[in-house]
C-alpha cells in the first residue's frame, strides 16, 4: 500500500474511534442532558491541548457474543492536556460504549495515566460516567478495578487527584472516585451508589429512586461524599479549572502564587463590628472570609455537608491557602461528628500539598448527647485533633469568639504546632462557657441562693469578666497577640510570608494510625 493510503486508513480508524458507540447512542447521551466523554475533555482542557493515548485499544473478551462488538478505544477516553497551560492527565469514561463498564483493557488504559501522572508529578481528573465493572468480564473486570484502587491509593498525597462524577456511577466506579482527594456532581444527573435501586429493592425491599439513594443532594448533604455539586456539566468542569488555580502540580510543589489588586495592607472596618455584643447571637463566618480574602473570593468545598464548620481554599495577598472556620450561623458551631471528618479531611487535603492552614475560631464545644457519643464523637473528634497535629505546613488562628474546652485545644492551637495564634478583643477563651462554668463550680452557692436567677447572673458576669476574654491566654503566650478585627488580612498576610520558609517534621514513621 503506497503512504496515502497507510494515512487515509489511520484518518478513517482515527474517525471511527472518535465516535465511540455510534451515533445513536451519543444521540441518547445528549438527550439524557448529557455531554460525551470527549466534549467533556474539550469543556475541560485549554484549547487543543488534549493528547489521546491508546486509541486503537480494543476489549479482549469472547464471552456472550462481545468478540463481535469491539469498539475502538473501548469504554473511556485518556491522555493528557494542561488547564491554564499546567499539565495534567485526565480519563473520561465513555458511556455510549457498553455504559462506561470497566473491562480489563478500560482498567489497563486507566492505569497507564496513573503511572504517568505519578511519574510526571500532574493531577489526575478522572471524569466517571460508568455501571461498574463489565458484566461480561467477571472477574477479569474486578482485577481491573483493584488495579486502580491500588494507583489511587499509592498517588494519594503525591498528585492530586479529583473526581467528577457525571453519569450513574454504580458498584466498583463508586470506590475510585472515593478514594480521590475530592469529587464533584452535577445536579440532576449524577449518582453514586454501591447497589442500584433493583438491587436494594431485592434486598432490603425498600423502593427508592436513583436520586434518593445517591443523587447529589444526598452525598453532598447527608453522606459527605460529594465535595461540591454542580449545577451543569459545562459548570462542574468549569470548576474544576478555577479549583487547581489552588493547588501545587504536587506534593513536592507549592502552590501557584497569583498577583493580586486586592492591597494586602486593606483594612476591613466593617469586621470590628462583625461579632454581636451578645455572645449567643449568631453571625455568618463566611462574610468574615469574604472580608479577609483577596478580592472576596472564597472556593468553598463541602458546603451542604457538616454546615457548622466551613473550609474551603481562597488566596490571601496571592498565596493559596486553606481556610478551615467554625459557623455561628449553623448550630452555633458546634463540633460534631461530621464536622470532624470534614475538616480533618480538609487539614489532611492542605497539608499533604503544602497549602497554608488558617483557622477562624468560633466554637462554643463539642456537640453533647448520647446520638453523638454513641456515634464515635470521641473518635470523630481524634481525628481532626490528629489532622491538625500533624500537619507541617505554615497554621494561623484567628480567635474570633468562642474557644471553649477542647474545641480550644483542637483548633489549631498553639499547644499543636500552630505557629501564629492572634485573637480579636471579643474572644472568650476557657474551659466553658460562663453559664455552664457557673451551674457547676458555684452548684452550693445557687442551691442556698435566696434569689437563684440574680446570683447566677452576678457569678456569670464575674467569670465572663475573669476568663472569658483573650487576655488570660495572651498572657501566657498562647496567643501571640490580641488585634482589632479590621487589621486581620494585613497581620495574616504578613504571618504568611513570615512563615514562607517554614520547615517542620514528623517523627519518621511508616505511617501515622489516625483514628479512623
Ligand atoms: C456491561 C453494561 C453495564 C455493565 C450498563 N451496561 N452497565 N454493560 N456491564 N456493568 C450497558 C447496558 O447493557 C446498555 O447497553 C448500556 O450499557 C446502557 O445501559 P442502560 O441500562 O441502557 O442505561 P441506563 O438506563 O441509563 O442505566 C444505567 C445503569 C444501569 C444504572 C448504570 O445500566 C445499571 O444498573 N447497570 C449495572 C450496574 C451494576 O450493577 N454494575 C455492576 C456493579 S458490581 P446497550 O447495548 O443496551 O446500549 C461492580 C463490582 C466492582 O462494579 C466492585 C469493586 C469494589
Amino acid at each position: 500500500m503506497n503512504n496515502k493510503t497507510l494515512i487515509d486508513k489511520l484518518r478513517l480508524l482515527k474517525k471511527d474511534a472518535l465516535i465511540g458507540g455510534g451515533e445513536d447512542r451519543i444521540k441518547k447521551q445528549h438527550e439524557a442532558g448529557k455531554l460525551t466523554a470527549r466534549e467533556r475533555i474539550d469543556l475541560l482542557l485549554d484549547k487543543d491541548s488534549f493528547h489521546e493515548t491508546d486509541m486503537f485499544v480494543t476489549h479482549r473478551s469472547t464471552d456472550f457474543g462481545m468478540e463481535k462488538k469491539k469498539i475502538l478505544g473501548d469504554s473511556v477516553v485518556t491522555g493528557w492536556g494542561t488547564i491554564e497551560g499546567r499539565l495534567v492527565y485526565v480519563f473520561s469514561q465513555d458511556f455510549t460504549v457498553f455504559g462506561g463498564s470497566l473491562s480489563q483493557v478500560h482498567s489497563e488504559k486507566i492505569c497507564k495515566i496513573v503511572d504517568m501522572a505519578m511519574k510526571n508529578g500532574a493531577p489526575l481528573i478522572g471524569l466517571n460516567d460508568s455501571g461498574g465493572a463489565r458484566i461480561q468480564e467477571g472477574v477479569v473486570s474486578l482485577g481491573g478495578y483493584a488495579d486502580i484502587f491500588l494507583r489511587n491509593t499509592l498517588a494519594s498525597g503525591v498528585i492530586p487527584q479529583i473526581s467528577a462524577i457525571m453519569g450513574p456511577c454504580a458498584g466498583g466506579a463508586v470506590y475510585s472516585p472515593a478514594l480521590t482527594d475530592l469529587i464533584f456532581m452535577v445536579k440532576n444527573s449524577s449518582y453514586m451508589f454501591v447497589t442500584g435501586p433493583d438491587v436494594v429493592k431485592t434486598v432490603t425491599h425498600e423502593d427508592v429512586s436513583f436520586e434518593e439513594l445517591g443523587g447529589s443532594s444526598v452525598h453532598a448533604e447527608i453522606s459527605g461524599v460529594c465535595h461540591y455539586v454542580a449545577e451543569s456539566e459545562a459548570d462542574c468542569l468549569f470548576l474544576i479549572r478555577v479549583l487547581l488555580g489552588y493547588l501545587p502540580q504536587n506534593n513536592m510543589e507549592d502552590p501557584l502564587f497569583v498577583d493580586t489588586n486586592d492591597d494586602p495592607l486593606r483594612s476591613e472596618t466593617a469586621l470590628d463590628n462583625i461579632v454581636p455584643e451578645n455572645a449567643n447571637k449568631p453571625y455568618n463566618v463566611k462574610d468574615v472570609i469574604r472580608l479577609i480574602v483577596d478580592e472576596a473570593n472564597f472556593f468553598e468545598i463541602h458546603a451542604g455537608f457538616a454546615q457548622n464548620i466551613v473550609v474551603g481554599f481562597a488566596r490571601l495577598g496571592g498565596h493559596s491557602v486553606g481556610i478551615v472556620a467554625n459557623q455561628p450561623a449553623h448550630l452555633a458551631g458546634v463540633i460534631d461528628i461530621d464536622a470532624s471528618d470534614k475538616a480533618s479531611r480538609f487539614v489532611r487535603f492542605c497539608d499533604s500539598f503544602n497549602i497554608p492552614l488558617v483557622t477562624f475560631v468560633d466554637v462554643p464545644g463539642f456537640l453533647p448527647g448520647t446520638a453523638q457519643e454513641h456515634g464515635g464523637i470521641i473518635r470523630a473528634g481524634a481525628k481532626l485533633l490528629y489532622a491538625f497535629c500533624e500537619a507541617t505546613v505554615p497554621k494561623i488562628t484567628v480567635i474570633m469568639r468562642k474557644a471553649y474546652g477542647g474545641a480550644y485545644d483542637v483548633m489549631n492551637s498553639k499547644h499543636i504546632r500552630a505557629d501564629v495564634n492572634l485573637a480579636w478583643p471579643s474572644a472568650e477563651i476557657a474551659v466553658m462557657g460562663p453559664e455552664g462554668a457557673v451551674n457547676i463550680i458555684f452548684r452550693k452557692e445557687l442551691s442556698e441562693s435566696e434569689d437563684i436567677d440574680e446570683t447566677r447572673k452576678k457569678l456569670v458576669d464575674e467569670y465572663r469578666e475573669t476568663f472569658a476574654n483573650p487576655y488570660v491566654a495572651a498572657s501566657r503566650g498562647y496567643v501571640d497577640d490580641v488585634i482589632e478585627p479590621h487589621e486581620t488580612r494585613p497581620r495574616l498576610i504578613n504571618a504568611l510570608e513570615m512563615l514562607s520558609n517554614k520547615r517542620d517534621t514528623n517523627p519518621a514513621k511508616k505511617h501515622g494510625n489516625i483514628p479512623l
